[in-house]
């Protein structure tokens, strides 16, 4: 197999740097706010509240670079729910909304119904689950975002900040092998996962590559602090 966007990727970063860019937030416990888009979202405790790498992916959405509309979307890690948000009003036929974290799900669902009803005809699908074990068998997507918790140094020993920054590699390997075993992705699908150096991009893309997904840089994003932040979109190898 030809792994030369493998080759071409960053490793990661030295260890204290990731940890100096990743400082550990005091406030996850706690309930905060988040404004985006003229939107406003209440963010309960031990929900991620978005950064710059999320609105990489919720401005696409919104502006159609992540085409949605009129596709069966899988907001993977949706979290607050922006991005199931913005597919709404896009025109999604269907939106998996799903977590791990049943509060960051039910959030989601919450903030959908809030801000949109009576606004679109997108059905939104709550699914709780680790990645796509909670989808029902049958299911078929056209499009999946993830912006995983990839980061592959343990920045706290809080297991809510785990499972929000730093699970590591481990994650993707899942997510790609239960797309791929389970064949949740319809024809011509895209998947768009958006991880940086602070993760293990080789180790990352490799185990897509080898798990039948071909991947290609969609956009990557410098922030001038050494950070290299890659929006990667992966379709399926034809089987067969
Ligand atoms: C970096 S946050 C992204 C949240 C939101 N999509 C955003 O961009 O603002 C990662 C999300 O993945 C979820 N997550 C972690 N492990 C997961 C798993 N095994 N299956 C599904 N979701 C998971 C976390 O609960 C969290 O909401």
């Amino acid at each position: 197999m030809d792994r030369s966007l493998v080759n071409e990727l960053p490793p990661p970063l030295p260890p204290e740097q990731i940890l100096a860019v990743n400082p550990p937030r005091k406030d996850l416990h706690t309930t905060r706010s988040y404004a985006w888009n003229g939107w406003d979202f209440e963010v309960p405790p031990g929900v991620f509240l978005p950064g710059g790498t999320s609105r990489m992916i919720h401005q696409r959405i919104l502006d159609g670079d992540i085409d949605v509309r009129g596709r069966r979307y899988a907001a993977m890690g949706v979290g607050l729910g922006v991005e199931a948000v913005a597919a709404g009003v896009r025109g999604a036929e269907e939106v998996y909304a799903a977590d791990v974290h049943g509060p960051s799900v039910g959030t989601a669902a919450r903030n959908f119904t809030r801000l949109l009803e009576g606004r679109t005809d997108t059905r939104l699908v709550p699914v709780v689950g680790d990645v796509f074990e909670g989808f029902p068998d049958g299911v078929r997507v056209d499009v999946v975002t993830f912006n995983p918790p990839a980061v592959s140094q343990a920045v706290s020993t809080d297991p809510d900040v785990v499972r929000n920054v730093c699970v590591g590699a481990s994650i993707t390997e899942k997510f790609f092998t239960q797309l791929g075993e389970r064949s949740l992705l319809a024809p011509g699908g895209e998947v768009f996962l958006i991880v940086s150096n602070t993760a293990d991009l080789r180790r990352i893309v490799a185990h897509a590559e080898d798990t039948g997904f071909r991947a290609e840089v969609h956009h990557r994003h410098d922030w001038g602090d050494g950070v290299l932040t890659y929006l990667f979109r992966l379709r399926e190898d034809a089987r067969g």
